[in-house]
């Protein structure tokens, strides 16, 4: 499986390879690919799509490589099984609700709810790695 981030300070990129550490513990392959080094052909061949982006701009997808990448799948992911993931700073994580939503309407299908994280996720790290435990049955 894998996992295509994007992250800042290192938050969602430590969420991303817990995520990983998960997967990996049932057995399966497990990849975090920061987006800009993501491969789109290999990606839309994923069965599961497991995204992470913290909030950014104000309450916003990361607009420079993380927004683009969104924009470039957009109109090939319908019916794609798919788990959201991300870390944020303030507020009641309303970027992810509206990534969440904005993912069905390509057509997604949700097949775990989001997983989000205050800052860093070191007080937390069994629910990442729980998280994709859930992911590698999908
Ligand atoms: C430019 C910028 C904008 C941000 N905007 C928000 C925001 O709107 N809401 C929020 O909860 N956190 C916001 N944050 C906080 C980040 O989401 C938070 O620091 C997160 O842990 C960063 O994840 P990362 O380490 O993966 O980059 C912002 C941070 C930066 C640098």
């Amino acid at each position: 499986m894998k996992i295509v981030y994007w992250s800042g300070t290192g938050n969602t990129e430590k969420m991303a390879e817990l995520i990983s550490e998960g997967i990996k513990s049932t057995g399966k392959n497990a990849e975090a690919i920061f987006v800009s080094d993501v491969n789109i052909d290999l990606i839309l061949q994923e069965e599961v799509l497991v995204l992470g982006c913290p909030s950014m701009g104000c309450e916003e997808l990361e607009g420079a490589q993380f927004e683009p990448f969104i924009q470039e799948i957009s109109t090939k992911i319908s019916g794609k099984k798919l788990a959201l993931f991300g870390s944020y700073g303030w507020g009641s994580g309303e970027w992810m609700d509206d990534f969440k939503q904005r993912m069905i309407g390509y057509g997604c299908v949700i097949s775990e709810e989001p997983l989000i994280i205050q800052n860093e996720p070191d007080d937390n790290e069994d629910d990442c790695i729980d998280f994709g435990k859930r992911i590698a049955l999908l």
